[in-house]
């Protein structure tokens, strides 16, 4: 699959049909994959395309269209060969993890990742709690996760209506003088898993104050009735996703009890990974995108947490034949088929 993804310019699409284009946490997954096959070159070569439209205040797009004849969404984005927001920075994981498997990183590759990570921590509006805020609900990753529901509208979530929302929601966002995001008055949201990426990759490329004080703040959005870690936008930012339990990544405090649910199969349990969205929720529908299937990327990361769930995702990525994301309990492949992400089976099995 990886190497029937790969693209001459340098990068893994996510699938071939529905994903033709470079996506930026998708290629540092992909990194990480091409590393464990034994292909370093081709995870730095993938990083290096990853980063290559970064601007000079340090943001990095999370979409790049590399070949100039196939580059459909210059209108919506406002620009060519790329889009205009971004997605959680797993560069710094991805580095880390060349050099934890002594591969030696190019200093270029490194100060790229330092300022793309700088870029969110310096210039991104921070809300009231000192959390770093997304200008989009595209930049989280996790595109219709029930989380964002009560920025749908009055009438609740539903998917076309969301979409148009989501396409609003481009039009306020608020730019530096070079064109990079910064803020958006109407989505001042700063998403708990966001913001432990965003820690977590800060620690990776040796910024232990910068994600410790990030990490602070988190503790102060644990919900311990609910056992999650808040948003802190409004009563839906508290919807129990499993991308919410990524603080546990570097929160050691609340860890037991957050990773405590993926063995109970009326929470966050699951044969073949743990669900998007907590069973108990009325939201959760197992074979509805972000609103209930397994993950790959959001399972590896919670393994990395301490989650006992590296067997399931490998399970998962098995039984659904390497799926974009699958039923939790029947291991169905959902979405696009196959989708290089759901390589991160092999990181974890060769672990
Ligand atoms: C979908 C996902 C996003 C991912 C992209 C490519 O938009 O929600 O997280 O990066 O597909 O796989």
């Amino acid at each position: 699959m990886m190497h029937a993804h790969w693209r001459p310019e340098g990068y893994t699409v996510p699938n071939a049909t529905v994903y033709p284009w470079q996506w930026l946490w998708d290629s540092c997954f992909h990194a990480v994959v091409w590393a464990a096959l034994g292909e370093p070159a081709r995870a730095l070569t993938e990083l290096r395309s990853a980063l290559a439209d970064q601007d000079e205040l340090g943001f990095v797009p999370h979409v790049r269209y590399p070949v100039p004849g196939s580059r459909p969404h210059a209108s919506f984005w406002g620009r060519e060969a790329s889009s205009s927001i971004t997605q959680p920075p797993m560069y710094g994981h991805a580095l880390a993890e060349l050099a934890r498997r002594g591969v030696d990183v190019p200093d270029d590759v490194v100060d790229r990742a330092v300022a793309g990570v700088r870029f969110l921590l310096e210039h991104r509006a921070r809300d009231d709690d000192g959390l770093v805020t997304v200008v989009h609900p595209w930049e989280t990753g996790c595109d219709d996760s029930p989380r964002f529901d009560h920025w749908c509208g009055a009438d609740g979530w539903d998917r076309r209506r969301w979409y148009e929302v989501k396409g609003d929601l481009l039009a306020t966002v608020e730019r530096s003088p070079c064109g990079s995001p910064v803020a958006n008055p109407a989505f001042p949201v700063a998403p708990a898993g966001f913001n432990a990426l965003l820690a977590f990759n800060a620690a990776e490329l040796g910024l232990r104050h910068e994600a410790d004080e990030l990490a602070t703040a988190l503790g102060r959005r644990w919900e311990p009735n609910l056992l999650t870690w808040a948003d802190g936008d409004h009563a839906s930012g508290c919807v129990r996703t499993v991308d919410a339990l990524l603080p546990a990544l570097v929160s050691p405090r609340r860890r037991a009890e957050a990773l405590g649910q993926f063995d109970d199969d009326a929470a966050f349990g699951g044969r073949f990974g743990p669900p998007a969205v907590h069973r108990a929720e009325p939201s959760f529908d197992p074979r509805s995108y972000w609103r209930g299937p397994v993950w790959p990327q959001l399972t590896y990361l919670l393994a990395l947490a301490g989650a006992p769930v590296g067997d399931r995702l490998v399970a998962g990525a098995v039984a659904s034949g390497l799926a974009e994301y699958w039923h939790p309990d029947s291991g169905e492949g959902l979405g696009a088929v196959p989708q290089s992400w759901a390589g991160l089976a092999v990181v974890v099995d060769g672990a």
